[in-house]
């Protein structure tokens, strides 16, 4: 892999019950970069997501990421090799605050076992201190300290999607997959949200793959931006190119319900 590719798909091959979902997929993100992948409604735009994140197990292919193979990693494997994400549907810990949604979030990165944690041993209680205190630093990043202590699921909708991305860069990654971050919301809260991701690359050189439909949002902040349709790569290059490339045209004229060109 090339030194400036933080992550190398090559050859991933996804089926279930003999339906493919991704086909032959080649993909790659550079360090330090915002990349968009796009694509119609059931293009296997998720389902790349759970392949790269040990979730579903592709039959072929391979997953690079710096220098390490994640094909073989379950998920809580993968997520301490530096890859966090968020999820097309908010989901976050009922009958849990903020805070500790996001604290949950750092369990990758502890290193008490379970005895000292049972014994409060001064180690496990410096620990944990350390725990809420950057998770309460992540909180303040995304912009939702004073929330910190209210049950999360009675959060307005927006500030779920916070506590979601602010748990994911409670994990340290070097590489953040964030899943329709703007579906739901008003067009406020998506300026907020496009500044949001700019900063999690510019302040804490996070690199950030996202998928979503605004197209507005995906051409104002994405470096590169990838086309999946059918599960196959139809298009990959700038904001510019992938306008103007008949084949991604087609792909979106070609769907039923029209959602997708917003
Ligand atoms: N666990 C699964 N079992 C069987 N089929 C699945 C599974 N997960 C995804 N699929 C199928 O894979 C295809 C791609 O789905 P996926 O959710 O990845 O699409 P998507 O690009 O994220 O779509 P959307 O934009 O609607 O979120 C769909 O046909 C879906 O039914
Ligand atoms: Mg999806």
């Amino acid at each position: 892999m090339a030194d400036n590719q933080l992550l190398a798909l090559s050859g991933v091959t996804l089926a279930f019950a003999g339906n493919t979902v991704l086909d032959d997929v080649n993909f790659s993100i550079p360090r330090d970069a915002i990349v968009s992948l796009i694509g119609p409604n059931g293009a296997g735009k998720t389902s790349l997501f759970n392949s790269i994140t040990g979730f579903y197990k592709p039959q072929g292919g391979s997953v690079r990421f710096d220098g390490q193979e994640l094909l073989k990693l379950k998920p809580h494997q993968v997520t301490a090799s530096g890859i966090a994400r968020t999820f097309q549907n908010v989901r976050l810990f009922r009958e849990m605050t903020v805070l500790e949604n996001v604290m949950s979030g750092m369990h990758c990165r502890t290193k008490s076992g379970a005895l000292a944690a049972v014994l409060r041993l001064p180690s496990q209680q410096r620990e944990e201190a350390e725990i809420r205190a950057f998770s309460e630093e992540c909180l303040a990043f995304v912009g939702i300290a004073d929330e910190a202590n209210r049950e999360a699921t009675t959060l307005a909708y927006g500030h779920q999607r916070r506590v979601e991305i602010a748990r994911a860069l409670a994990t340290k990654p070097k590489l953040l997959l964030l899943d329709e971050p703007a579906a739901g919301l008003n067009s406020g809260e998506k300026v907020a949200l496009t500044e949001l991701i700019a900063r999690i690359r510019n302040e804490l050189g996070i690199s950030v793959l996202l998928i979503e439909h605004d197209m507005g949002l995906v051409m104002k902040i994405s470096e590169r931006i990838s086309v999946l349709d059918h599960g196959k790569m139809i298009a990959e290059g700038t904001a510019k190119d992938i306008q103007n490339d008949p084949k991604v045209i087609e792909a979106y004229l070609g769907q039923d319900d029209g959602e997708g060109q917003s």
